[in-house]
C-alpha cells in the first residue's frame, strides 16, 4: 500500500482478533521505528516490543484509557531520553507516527495509548513508573506512548471530521 492510501486509510483500532503478528511482519514495523526521522539524528527514543499476553494485561493499568492493550497481539512501548537530545518528544511521537502507518500498510490495526502527561506532572509521573516498574525502564527516560497493534476485528465507524478550515491557513494564521 502507498504511504498516502495508508494515511487515507488509517483509523485507531481498538478491537482485535486474536491472530499473532508474523515476525517477518513484526520485523517490518520494527525497520517503521528505526528508519523514522529525528533531531540531528540521534537515537532519542528507544522501544520496547511486547508480546507476552500477562504483560499487555498489566500494562492496561497504566491509564483507564487502554483496556484495548488487553486484545492487541503485541504492543510498543515508545520511551525517550531526554539527556540525549531536546527534540525527544517529537521524536518519539514522530516514530510512532511512522509505526501506526506501516501497521495500516501491512493490514494491521493500532491503537494510541497515551502514558507522558505534558500538563500534570504528577499524573505523568504516576504513570510513568507504572510501565517503568513493570519494563524495568531507567529513571531517565520518559515514557511517551503504548501503542497497541494486532488484525482489526471491526472496521471503525466512518470519521466525523471537523472542516479542514478549522486547520489550515493559507499564507498566514488570519486567512
Ligand atoms: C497524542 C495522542 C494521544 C492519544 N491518546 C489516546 C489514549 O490514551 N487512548 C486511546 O484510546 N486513544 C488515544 N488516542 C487516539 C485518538 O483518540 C484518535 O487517534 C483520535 O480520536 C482520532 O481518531 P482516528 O485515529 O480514528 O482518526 C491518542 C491519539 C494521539 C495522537
Amino acid at each position: 500500500m502507498d504511504v498516502l492510501s495508508a494515511i487515507e486509510k488509517r483509523r485507531e483500532i481498538t478491537r482485535f482478533k486474536p491472530d499473532p503478528i508474523p515476525q517477518e511482519v513484526l520485523e517490518q514495523l520494527v525497520r517503521s521505528l528505526y528508519l523514522a526521522p529525528s533531531g540531528n539524528n540521534l537515537p532519542s527514543r528507544e522501544f520496547i516490543l511486547v508480546s507476552e499476553k500477562a504483560t499487555l494485561r498489566a500494562l492496561t493499568s497504566t491509564t483507564p484509557y487502554m483496556k484495548w492493550l488487553d486484545e492487541a497481539a503485541g504492543a510498543v512501548v515508545i520511551v525517550a531520553n531526554p539527556r540525549l537530545s531536546k527534540y525527544w518528544l517529537q521524536d518519539a511521537a514522530i516514530a510512532g507516527g511512522f509505526l501506526w502507518l506501516a501497521a495500516v500498510s501491512l493490514g494491521l490495526g493500532a491503537a494510541w495509548g497515551a502514558v507522558y502527561h505534558a500538563e500534570d506532572e504528577a499524573e505523568s509521573g504516576r504513570r510513568e513508573d507504572y510501565v517503568r516498574n513493570l519494563l524495568q525502564i531507567p529513571a531517565s527516560y520518559r515514557v511517551v506512548a503504548i501503542m497497541g497493534l494486532g488484525y482489526p476485528a471491526a472496521e471503525p465507524q466512518p470519521k466525523e471530521m471537523y472542516p479542514l478550515e478549522r486547520v489550515l491557513h493559507r499564507e498566514s494564521f488570519r486567512s
